[in-house]
């Protein structure tokens, strides 16, 4: 059966015409089947539309059909897709190497810049930097050196949070229902309720680490008081427990601010981040201060170790990622951005709409409805998805780069599917 395929695919190529050629091989490039069943799928319905290219805040189906990405690939394309300035630089670490060691051993020019980069963008005691490859990667990285740091086991996170799907972020992270196949998970994890202040007298001089997103994320942009993050840090620091702050989704600018702890004036020990860092790239980094980061190098020596981390060209991009950033100002119009979506996505039918800069859940009654809208939303080409862990609600995070008449086109398509999907 094998052979007989093969042997027609040869007599295609040899004996066609170039044009059928070229889309016999696009049918095979989108070759639905193929997707289907010999790419691990994560649930039974994908979305399933083929990408051809990307572009700004638009990507491209092999018709032409564009979707205006209002997910940003799910937190990732803060600054959009193909940055030019971040597709140069990667073209230029490619032109020079590509990898050449494991993690940690020589040095390199993207690496070392990418360090200084954010030594400058970050708070004063968080001064070294690992890379790693991705999200959940770098919690794993930083759950390690909380309990190589005070020789204690507990850790503590909160209801409702995801910190990733490896098996230590994994038995940080909320949702009971996405763990229980997969136990045992780590011992000695505790959830306490976000925004409660009682629930802190659950931190104590036993615990080694507690793990906290500023803003939950998956659990559908819930958002905590500024005196109970105050109170959070006091309460790590009172008992000797070090506080993480997992990142991975709000940093690189989604809220208004680089990080979002910014906004609660408090800081962490260690800081995890990842999604938009590489502006396209995959690239993870826990982060702290070089004398925390040192227990890595001895009792056991080699403490974290990884192939990858700190690939060069994904350094390269996530320099090139935060250089724009910077010199676009991007920071500056979150927030006028957040409003405009705010004022235009007017309906009765909405529940609640939950917001930090351009980080949005828009809640309804319950998740059919939720479905009708991102499914609409689809078909017209606007791109909005569901929560992991909050059903009746869906997302809105497009890259910062949006514009006004962006957004307006944007919201007038969501509006008019959140009507149909009442009718
Ligand atoms: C807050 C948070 N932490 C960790 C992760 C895991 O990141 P990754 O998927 O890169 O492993 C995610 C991913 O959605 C996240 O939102």
């Amino acid at each position: 059966m094998r052979i007989r395929l093969k042997k027609i695919l040869n007599w295609i190529v040899e004996s066609t015409s170039p044009f059928f050629r070229i889309s016999f091989v696009m049918s095979l490039e989108f070759d639905s089947a193929t997707f289907h069943n010999h790419l691990a799928q994560t649930t039974t319905s994908p979305i399933g539309i083929s990408i051809e290219r990307a572009e700004g805040i638009y990507l491209y189906d092999p018709n032409g059909k564009s979707y205006m990405d209002l997910i940003s690939g799910v937190g990732v394309s803060n600054i959009g897709h193909r940055h030019p300035k971040v597709v140069e630089a990667i073209k230029n670490q490619v032109d020079r190497h590509l990898h050449v060691m494991v993690y940690g051993e020589y040095i390199q020019s993207s690496p070392n810049l990418l360090a200084r980069k954010l030594n400058e963008i970050t708070p004063g005691n968080i001064d070294c930097f690992y890379f790693v490859n991705s999200g959940t990667e770098a919690n794993e990285g930083a759950l390690k050196l909380v309990k190589r740091a005070t020789g204690r086991t507990e850790l503590i996170s909160f209801k409702g949070s995801y910190h990733g799907n490896t098996h230590g972020s994994l038995s940080v992270s909320g949702n009971e229902s996405k763990k229980s196949a997969f136990r045992p998970l780590l011992p000695n994890v505790k959830f306490i309720e976000f925004n409660n202040h009682i629930d802190l007298q659950k931190i104590t001089n036993k615990t080694a680490g507690v793990i906290i997103e500023v803003i939950q994320g998956d659990a559908g942009v819930r958002i905590p008081n500024m005196e109970y993050l105050v109170a959070l840090r006091e309460k790590c620091t009172e008992v000797g427990a070090m506080l993480i702050i997992d990142e991975i989704q709000t940093g690189f600018g989604r809220t208004g601010t680089f990080w979002a702890f910014e906004q609660y004036g408090i800081v962490p020990d260690i800081l995890t981040m990842a999604k938009a860092m590489g502006g396209g790239l995959p690239i993870g980094c826990f982060a702290s201060s070089k004398k925390l980061m040192s227990l890595l190098t001895h009792d056991p020596m080699l403490g974290h170790i990884t192939t990858f981390g700190g690939n060069p060209v994904s350094c390269a991009a996530s320099l090139a990622t935060i250089e724009v950033i910077q010199e676009e100002s991007l920071l500056e119009s979150v927030e006028e951005k957040g409003l405009l979506f705010e004022e235009l996505l007017v309906s009765k039918h909405i529940k609640e709409i939950r917001r930090l800069g351009l980080m949005f859940a828009i809640e309804f009654k319950d998740f059919e409805t939720v479905q009708k809208i991102v499914e609409y939303c689809l078909e017209e080409g606007v791109i909005c998805f569901w929560f992991l862990s909050c059903p009746n609600a869906f997302r809105i995070a497009p890259p910062l780069t949006i514009s006004e008449e962006e957004i307006k086109k944007a919201c007038n398509i969501i509006v008019t599917g959140i009507e149909r999907a009442h009718h």
